[in-house]
């Protein structure tokens, strides 16, 4: 294992009923409540009705940012902070999805700074600050719940960058399987190839030694080859849906990278695809994932094949560690498909067009990945193998 400093604050609150948490931890922030959410899910499914109840008890004064985007769009998150500076807002309470948590990161981080939103993203200007942050999770997929990472769009010129800071972990956050019983099946479907993928980049890394966060790694893949497509056959099963948002969660809250540094240069190529065709994030990762595996074997086909075969059951008698490595991502690929995930960019219509774009996207700060280092050449080899 590499030598490690972990530093992760935010409390959770897990499980049926957990809403009610918020009476006992709202007041203690304040009296002014900044809302964000997203197209409208949480008001067709309940969960904005459960919330606005209970704000109504505490006496808070609501302010209310709605139409958050999937992919959100550092517009929107100017909107919030002009929301939060005018308003003298005490805490902001993200319910959705990642990109609603994601882009009330980037609000309560630029109400406390005279910058431009964009120039936080971009790292012009650090976030050293910011309000208070709660979450109320009603997608498993980011773990945006439980980390102090963002993603944010701008469409103007078309970029699409992660950004974070310490002073943006949530203080708590609240995970209520339930909620995620009305989230469709596509959703589901790209929640589930979200933390596959999360899990992935953490487990493809350089560092020896590292048994504990394997198996964990491991076992959180196996479960959830067991248990998605249970899940999609009856959303509303409580543990099924439980056993997804926990996994979503460890997926990317930093315990699977204990010791080690993830890869991460699938996340960079696929948010460049995004940049361009605004598509889901998980749609352009299930398309890339496999590619960018078949494309980095060579680097260490002993650990492709051990997950070939600690996860998808590979029988590797008489064969080669790169044959098994390869079975395996034919595996991960029939499992992405057989559960309704797309496979090539054309299912999204997308074609070369703007590739010499998505690779400069890609390079804006140099060669990328840690488990292999890619340069231009090969994320347009990677990027032509998944048309
Ligand atoms: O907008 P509404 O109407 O709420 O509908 C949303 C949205 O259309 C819907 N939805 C959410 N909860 C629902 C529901 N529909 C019915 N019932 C519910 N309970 O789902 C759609 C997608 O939501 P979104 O928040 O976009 O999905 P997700 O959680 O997958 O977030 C994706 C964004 O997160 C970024 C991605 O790049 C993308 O922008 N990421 C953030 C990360 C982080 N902060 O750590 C890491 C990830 O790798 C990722 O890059
Ligand atoms: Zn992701």
């Amino acid at each position: 294992m590499n030598a490690f400093s972990f530093y992760n604050p935010v409390k959770i609150h897990f499980g049926k009923g957990s809403i009610e948490h918020l009476r006992n931890e709202l007041p203690q922030y304040g009296k002014n409540i900044l809302i964000v959410y997203g197209g409208g899910s949480i008001k067709t499914n309940g969960v904005y009705g459960d919330i606005q109840a209970i704000l109504s008890d505490l006496n808070m004064n609501v302010f209310e940012l709605a139409g958050v985007e999937p992919n959100p769009r550092v517009e929107t998150a100017r909107k919030g902070i002009a929301i939060c500076k005018e308003n003298n807002i005490d805490i902001v309470l993200a319910i959705g999805g990642g990109s609603v948590i994601d882009c009330s990161k980037l609000i309560v981080a630029g109400a406390k700074l005279d910058a431009d939103a964009w120039d936080i993203v971009t790292k012009k200007v650090m976030a050293t600050e910011a309000l208070p942050l709660a979450t109320v999770l009603t997608l498993a997929a980011t773990a945006s719940e439980m980390n102090s990472g963002s993603v944010i769009t701008n469409l103007e010129t078309k970029e699409k960058f992660g950004w974070g800071s310490p002073a943006c972990f949530p203080k708590f956050s609240i995970l209520d399987p339930a909620y995620t019983y009305s989230v469709p099946a596509n959703q589901t479907v790209n929640g589930v190839v979200d933390t596959m993928s999360h899990i992935f980049e953490q487990y493809f890394n350089n560092a020896t030694n590292t048994p504990i966060t394997d198996e964990m790694s491991e076992g959180i893949l196996r479960t959830l080859i067991d248990v998605a497509p249970k899940a999609l056959k009856d959303p509303t099963n409580y543990e099924h849906r439980e056993t997804l948002m926990l996994a979503g969660t460890l997926g990317l809250n930093g315990f699977l990278a204990l010791g080690s540094r993830g890869d991460w240069a699938t996340h960079n190529i696929e948010h460049a695809v995004s940049a361009y065709y605004d598509i889901a994030h998980a749609g352009g990762l299930a398309i890339l994932f496999p590619n960018w595996m078949k494309h980095n074997v060579h680097i260490n086909p002993a650990r492709f094949a051990k997950v070939a075969v600690n996860v998808f059951g590979i029988d590797a008698a008489g064969k080669t560690e790169e044959q098994v490595a390869l079975e395996g991502i034919d595996a991960l690929s029939a499992f992405w498909t057989s559960i309704g995930a797309p496979s090539r960019l054309a299912d999204y219509e997308i074609d070369s067009t703007h590739f010499n774009e998505m690779v400069k996207h890609c390079l804006v700060n140099g060669p990328f990945g840690n488990f292999n280092k890619l340069q231009a050449e090969d994320v347009r080899k990677i990027l032509e193998m998944s048309l």
